[in-house]
């Protein structure tokens, strides 16, 4: 098991594609109940659709970010999804919340929700970050209060896997609190 301090969290860019790839494709499949999106509908899609979700601040993303060992393998990612239209740019969302199983519970989660929190507080156009996550996820919801979000709202049935249906619940983090 490789030490926690040792763990370097760092922004993802285009070149990282190939490492981000494969963490995510299993991210999906080890964990279909946590993700709104499909290991296999992903794993079809080109590498130019891989390598735009890293790039810098394209039109529909923001950040990415990644949990890299000393060996350059990495084991965890976040995402922070910018908004472009004009009504709706001071929000943004927080995306893709991963840790491989072998390196959790040891702050990397948390590390990298902060990058992520950290890149939008830095920008004075945005104001409140949201994210949902199933609302069985008890591991995922502790994280995301102990990082100040607030559960807001519930999305009934908002993702089938089979015969079953999950919930969503809603949170929200206001950047800056009037
Ligand atoms: C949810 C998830 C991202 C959490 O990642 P993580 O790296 O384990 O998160 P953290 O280590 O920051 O926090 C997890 C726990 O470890 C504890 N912890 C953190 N650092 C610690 C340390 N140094 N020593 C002991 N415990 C520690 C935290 O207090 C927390 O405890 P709790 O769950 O009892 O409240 C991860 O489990 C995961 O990827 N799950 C599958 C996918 C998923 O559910 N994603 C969320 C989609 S919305």
């Amino acid at each position: 098991m490789t030490d926690a301090t040792a763990i370097t969290v760092a922004l993802l860019t285009p070149s990282d594609v190939d490492e981000y790839r494969r963490v995510r494709l299993r991210a999906l499949a080890e964990h279909p109940d946590a993700f709104r999106s499909d290991a296999e509908e992903e794993a079809a899609k080109p590498l130019q659709w891989w390598r735009a979700r890293l790039a810098p601040r394209t039109e529909s993303h923001g950040a990415f970010f990644g949990a890299w060992t000393t060996a350059r393998r990495l084991v965890g990612t976040a995402g922070l999804l910018l908004e472009t239209r004009r009504k709706v740019c001071h929000t943004a969302t927080i995306v893709g919340m991963y840790v491989a199983p072998e390196h959790t519970g040891r702050g990397l989660g948390a590390r990298l929700l902060d990058a992520c929190i950290d890149v939008a507080r830095a920008d004075p156009a945005l104001e409140v970050l949201y994210l949902t996550v199933t609302s069985t996820n008890s591991s995922a919801i502790r994280l995301y209060e102990r990082t100040g979000f607030v559960a807001y709202g519930l999305e009934p049935r908002s993702m089938r896997l089979g015969e079953q249906t999950f919930d969503k619940l809603m949170m929200a983090l206001h950047l800056r609190p009037a």
